[in-house]
């Protein structure tokens, strides 16, 4: 079958261009087979990384039809029957047209020629969550550290991280914001946490638990979940983190607990949210934090003037339904942590 391969190209100082490359495939050949065949046969500039062709090394990572993925690991047929499910046409024939796939570099890291991107910032944002077993405050056994066949499997989910960088690329948080350190990285972070080897656990959730930074920062788009080759899962990685900050930090540690513990107070307390208290008690931290209280007063006195600000605050009738049941939910919960534990 013929497929057109539209490949978004790159060069430093011509900017982007689109190039297309027709070629006779196969469904089973996988997307890298055929960029090696429009390198050896069409197009000898194409550039491109690759490395193992076996879902291994995490070299071949690339957008394909706006999807992150690894070139050696999807294949045409299956890459075209995901297009036609999600492509409408109102063309109830179309055997005739040439099935198109494009091909585009990473997201969310610069491009430095065709479908090659500057990986540093990938690799600096996972140094920043101290992604190695801390040797400090141990005694360092005359021959190995020895784990249990159970403290083990708990770290086979997230040691499975080839480092592709496919969830890297599609985070809308990394996107929109620099600060954050994305989803690769706290999935290696839980890992951390889960070895029973380190030992810098509290002071490594401080860490993860600074603004957006960390943990706060992931806007639980599912999208790393969606596109991680090796379902490391990595926003399931980042809740779990969330939960062991939940638990063991107060809601001074953090503006992100106090949003989260607020919010559940004021609605146990009035059935919904009592807008007038919520910013004072999470951005003002209580009437302790001055700086917070000053950069919210610019919006309250702007709602005071338009007549939006609420004076009173009325309780919805279903609030004593509403507290039972984050009552037994939050009871259900510190059981079953307690029984985890
Ligand atoms: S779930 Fe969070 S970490 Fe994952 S892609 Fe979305 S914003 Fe990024
Ligand atoms: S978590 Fe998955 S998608 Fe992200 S770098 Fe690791 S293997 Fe790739
Ligand atoms: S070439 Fe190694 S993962 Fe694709």
């Amino acid at each position: 079958m013929e497929v057109i391969f539209k490949v978004i190209r790159y060069q430093d100082n011509h900017g982007s261009s689109v190039q297309s490359y027709t070629l006779n495939v196969e469904p089973a050949n996988t997307v890298l087979d055929c960029l090696n065949r429009i390198k050896w046969e069409l197009d000898g500039s194409l550039a491109f990384r690759k490395n193992c062709r076996n879902t291994i090394c995490g070299s071949c990572g690339m957008k394909i039809n706006g999807r992150s993925a690894l070139a050696c690991k999807e294949n045409i047929g299956s890459e075209l029957s995901r297009l036609s499910k999600i492509s409408y046409s109102s063309d109830s024939d179309n055997s005739e047209i040439i099935p198109e796939i494009i091909i585009a570099p990473l997201g969310n890291l610069p491009v430095i020629k065709d479908l090659i991107v500057d990986m540093n910032p990938f690799w600096d944002n996972l140094e920043a969550v101290q992604p190695y077993v801390s040797t400090d405050a141990r005694n360092i056994p005359e021959r190995e550290f020895l784990q249990t066949p159970e403290q083990r499997s708990l770290l086979n989910q997230t040691g499975n991280c080839i480092m592709c960088g496919a969830c890297y690329s599609q985070c809308n948080a990394r996107e929109v914001n620099p600060d954050f350190v994305g989803p690769h990285a706290l999935a290696k972070a839980q890992r951390m946490i889960l070895d029973s080897r380190d030992t810098d656990t509290n002071s490594r959730l401080d860490q993860y638990n600074h603004e957006t930074k960390g943990v706060w920062g992931c806007t639980r788009c599912y999208m790393c979940n969606e596109v991680c080759p090796m379902e490391v899962e990595p926003m399931e990685q980042i809740s779990k983190i969330k939960q062991q900050i939940l638990q063991q930090k107060d809601d001074s540690s953090s503006r992100a607990i106090r949003h989260r513990k607020v919010l559940i107070d004021l609605v146990k307390e009035g059935g919904w949210i009592d807008e007038r208290k919520f910013g004072l008690m999470v951005i003002g931290n209580y009437f302790r934090d001055v700086k917070g209280l000053l950069s919210i007063a610019p919006l309250g006195l702007r709602m005071l003037a338009t007549g939006k600000f609420p004076f009173s605050f009325e309780a919805s009738e279903g609030t004593e339904v509403v507290a039972n049941l984050i009552n037994s939910v939050q009871l259900e919960t510190k059981s079953s942590s307690s029984l985890a534990n």
